[in-house]
C-alpha cells in the first residue's frame, strides 16, 4: 500500500536502518527508529525515535502498538513480541516465525536440509563437549567449521578449526553446530526481494572479499567476477530460498562457490545487507527502496546494476579508540565515482564499521585503480 502517512517501525537503529530512512524520505514515509539511543546512525534521519531495547519484551510490543507495518534492520530482536504483535493484525515483515529460524544458525541449516537446499554438510551438537566426542570418534574429523547457534555475527560465533591446537584455543563454548569447511572458490551474496503479492525480484550477484583478521567484508565486487552461469545459477537459488522461507522483504543468501562448480548456501539475512550497499549509487534501485517497496507490497523495482562497483567498508584503523575523525575525505571526492557514506558514530574502535565508500566506474579495472587511492587516502582514526 502506498501511504504518505502510514508508520514504519524499525528494530534498530544502526546504519542499516539510517539507510532505510533515507530511503523513506523521498516518499514522505514516516520512519520510527526503536533503539536504545537517539545519538545512533538512524536517530537522527528517523522521523520518529523511541528509546527502548528491541530485544526486552515489553519494548517491543509498546512500539509496535502504532505503527502501520514493522520491520527490522538486526535479526537478533525480540520475536516473542512480534508473534504477539501479529496475533494483533499488525503487518510485520520478515515474518517472526522466519526470525526465529534465522536467528539459530542450527534451525537454519536444518531448514535447509528440509527444503532441498545445498548447504555444507553439517551436524548439531548440544555444547562444545559433545563436539569434541564427535572429533575424538572420528565421526568428524578436522579441519571443520564450529558455529554458535545464535548471537553471532560479523564472524564472531565461527571458528574454523584446522588443527588440534585449535580445538584448545578456538572451540566455542555452548550448543553448536559443525559443517565441512567448503573448498571456496568465491564467497558471493545475491539479495532477492519478494512483496506480499508473492514478486520476486533479485539483484546481480556480488563477490565478497574477506579482511583476513577482522573476518569483516572488506571489498565488495559488483558483479562477481565468476562464470555467467554460476551467477545465473545463485540468482535463481536465491530466488529458491526466499520463496522457501515465506518472507516479504529482503532475503541476504550469502553463498560458497566452490571450486567443483556447486553452490552452497551459508546464511541468510532477512533485512538490508552490507552486501547490498552499493546499490544506492550504482543499481536502479537500492536495496533500501527495495525493502521498503517489498514490506509496502508495492511493484518491486528494476534490480539492474548501472555501472560496475566496489564497495569497501570503512573500518576503525587498527590501533585507534575514541571519538573518531576522518581524514582524506576531500581529497576521494574530488575523484568522479567515488561515494563516501559516513554513518555518524561518535566512536571509533579497531575495525568496527564507521561507512562505506561505493566506487563506480566504466569498468571494473577503472574501479580497482579508484579504490586504491581512496584505500591509501581515505582514514578512521581517533581524535
Ligand atoms: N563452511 C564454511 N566453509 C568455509 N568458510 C566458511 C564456512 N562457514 C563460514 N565460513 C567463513 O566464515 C565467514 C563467517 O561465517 P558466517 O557468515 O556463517 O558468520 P557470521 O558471523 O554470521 O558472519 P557475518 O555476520 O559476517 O555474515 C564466512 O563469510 C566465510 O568466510
Ligand atoms: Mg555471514
Amino acid at each position: 500500500m502506498f501511504s504518505t502517512t502510514q508508520k514504519i517501525g524499525i528494530l534498530g537503529g544502526g546504519q542499516l536502518g539510517k539507510m532505510l530512512c533515507l530511503a523513506a524520505a523521498p516518499w514522505d514515509f514516516k520512519t520510527c527508529i526503536l533503539d536504545t539511543s537517539a545519538d545512533f546512525p538512524a536517530g537522527p534521519v528517523c522521523a520518529e525515535f523511541t528509546p527502548g531495547d528491541f530485544n526486552n519484551y515489553d519494548d517491543v510490543l509498546a512500539f509496535g502498538a502504532d505503527k502501520d507495518v514493522l520491520t527490522i534492520e538486526i535479526e537478533h530482536v525480540n520475536t516473542k513480541a512480534l508473534h504477539e504483535l501479529k496475533r494483533q493484525g499488525k503487518v510485520i515483515h520478515p515474518a517472526p516465525e522466519a526470525l526465529d529460524i534465522i536467528k539459530d544458525k542450527g534451525l537454519q541449516k536444518e531448514f535447509y536440509r528440509e527444503n532441498g537446499i545445498p548447504t555444507a554438510p553439517f551436524e548439531l551438537f548440544d555444547n562444545e563437549k559433545a563436539l569434541l566426542d564427535a572429533i575424538e570418534t572420528g565421526k568428524w574429523n578436522l579441519p571443520l567449521v564450529q558455529k554458535s547457534r545464535t548471537a553471532g555475527y560479523d564472524g564472531k560465533g565461527v571458528a574454523i578449526l584446522r588443527t588440534k591446537e585449535d580445538l584448545q584455543t578456538k572451540l566455542l563454548q555452548g550448543p553448536c553446530l559443525a559443517e565441512q569447511l567448503a573448498p571456496v572458490q568465491t564467497e558471493i551474496a545475491v539479495i532477492a526481494a519478494r512483496n506480499a503479492s508473492g514478486e520476486v525480484a533479485v539483484f546481480p550477484a556480488v563477490e565478497m572479499d574477506f579482511h583476513p583478521e577482522a573476518n569483516l567484508v572488506e571489498l565488495l565486487v559488483c558483479p562477481a567476477r565468476i562464470p555467467t552461469l554460476a551467477a545465473a545459477e545463485a540468482e535463481s537459488l536465491a530466488e529458491q530460498v526466499i520463496r522457501a522461507f515465506d518472507v516479504c522483504g529482503l532475503l541476504a543468501v550469502e553463498m560458497f562457490l566452490c571450486t567443483d562448480g556447486q553452490l552452497w548456501v551459508n546464511e541468510v539475512a532477512p533485512r538490508p545487507h552490507n552486501s547490498g550497499h552499493h546499490t544506492i549509487d550504482s543499481a536502479v534501485t537500492s536495496q533500501y527502496q527495495q525493502h521498503l517497496r517489498a514490506i509496502c507490497n508495492l511493484p518491486l523495482g528494476d534490480t539492474a546494476q548501472v555501472q560496475p562497483a566496489l564497495m569497501l567498508n570503512l573500518l576503525g584503523e587498527d590501533g585507534h579508540k575514541g571519538p573518531v575523525q576522518y581524514e582524506g575525505v576531500a581529497e576521494c571526492l574530488a575523484v568522479s565515482g567515488v561515494h563516501v557514506h559516513l554513518y555518524g558514530k561518535a566512536l571509533t574502535s579497531p575495525f568496527r564499521k564507521m561507512g562505506h565508500v561505493t566506487i563506480t566506474a566504466e569498468t571494473l579495472e577503472a574501479a580497482f585503480r579508484k579504490a586504491e587511492f581512496v584505500k591509501k587516502t581515505l582514514r578512521v582514526i581517533s581524535r
